[in-house]
C-alpha cells in the first residue's frame, strides 16, 4: 500500500519560506512512493474556535472536510513558521476544528491519534522556527500523534532562496527533502505492520466530556 501523506503549512502568505520549505519536503516524501495531498488551510474557512458557536452552529463544514482528509491519510507533513516564539493562529484554529467531535456522529473516533507526523520550519531569525516545532510537538503529542524526530529548521530564510524560489544550497534542499522521505519511511514501516496497533493505542487519547 501506497503510504498516503496530507501537507499543510501554517503560513498563507503568498511568498512563504515555509511554503517553499514544504515543496521540498513534499518531493522527499514522493521520492519514497508516497502518495500526497497538499492542502492550503485558508481554503478551509474556519472562524476562530469559540465553544458557545460551536454550540449553537456544530461543526462548520469545512472542519469536517479537514477531518476526512486527515482520516484518510497515514501522516501528516506540517511546515510550521513561528509567530512570537509558538506556532501560527491559522495552524492552532484549524488542529483546534479537526479536534472535535461531530455531534452528530459522536461515535466516530478523532481522527489524529495514530498519525505519523514531521515538521518543518523557516524563518528570517537565526532559529528558524525552532521554538515553533516544539511548541507543536507538544500538541501532536497530546492528540495522539507520533512525531518523527527528523526534523529541519531553516534560519535566515530570506537569504536562503534565489529570486525563482529555490534554495541555493543544495544540502539545505537535500536536508528539507531527508524530513519528507523519513516520514514515509518510518509511516512505510507502522502500515506494514504495526499500524493498526499504534491507531488502536490511539484510542486511549479519545476525548472525554471534560475535554
Ligand atoms: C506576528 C509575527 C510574529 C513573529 N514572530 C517570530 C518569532 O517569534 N520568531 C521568528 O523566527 N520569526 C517570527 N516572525 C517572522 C516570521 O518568521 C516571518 O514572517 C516568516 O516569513 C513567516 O513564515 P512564512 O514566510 O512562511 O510566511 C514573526 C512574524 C509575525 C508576523
Amino acid at each position: 500500500m501506497a503510504p498516503r501523506i496530507l501537507a499543510l503549512s501554517g503560513s498563507s502568505r503568498r511568498e512563504s519560506f515555509n511554503l517553499k520549505l514544504l515543496e521540498l519536503a513534499i518531493a522527499g516524501a514522493k521520492s519514497r512512493g508516497a502518495e500526497v495531498t497538499m492542502v492550503s488551510l485558508v481554503d478551509y474557512e474556519l472562524p476562530v474556535y469559540e465553544s458557545d458557536w460551536e454550540s449553537e452552529h456544530g461543526l462548520p463544514e469545512a472542519a469536517r472536510t479537514l477531518q476526512k482528509l486527515v482520516s484518510e491519510n497515514h501522516g501528516l507533513l506540517i511546515a510550521t513558521p513561528e509567530h512570537n516564539g509558538g506556532y501560527t493562529s491559522l495552524l492552532k484554529n484549524s488542529i483546534d476544528w479537526v479536534s472535535r467531535p461531530d455531534p452528530y456522529h459522536r461515535a466516530e473516533r478523532p481522527v489524529f491519534p495514530g498519525k505519523v507526523c514531521a515538521m518543518i520550519s523557516a524563518s528570517p531569525h537565526a532559529t528558524g522556527g525552532l521554538r515553533s516545532q516544539l511548541a507543536l510537538d507538544m500538541v501532536l503529542h497530546r492528540l495522539g500523534m507520533l512525531v518523527v524526530p527528523t526534523q529541519f529548521h531553516l534560519g535566515y530564510a530570506h537569504a536562503a532562496f534565489d529570486a525563482e524560489g529555490q534554495l541555493t544550497s543544495s544540502a539545505t534542499a537535500a536536508m528539507a527533502r531527508h524530513v519528507g522521505a523519513t516520514l514515509v519511511d518510518v509511516t512505510c514501516r507502522l502500515i506494514d505492520g504495526h499500524y493498526s496497533v499504534l491507531h488502536r493505542d490511539g484510542a486511549d487519547n479519545e476525548r472525554t466530556d471534560a475535554n
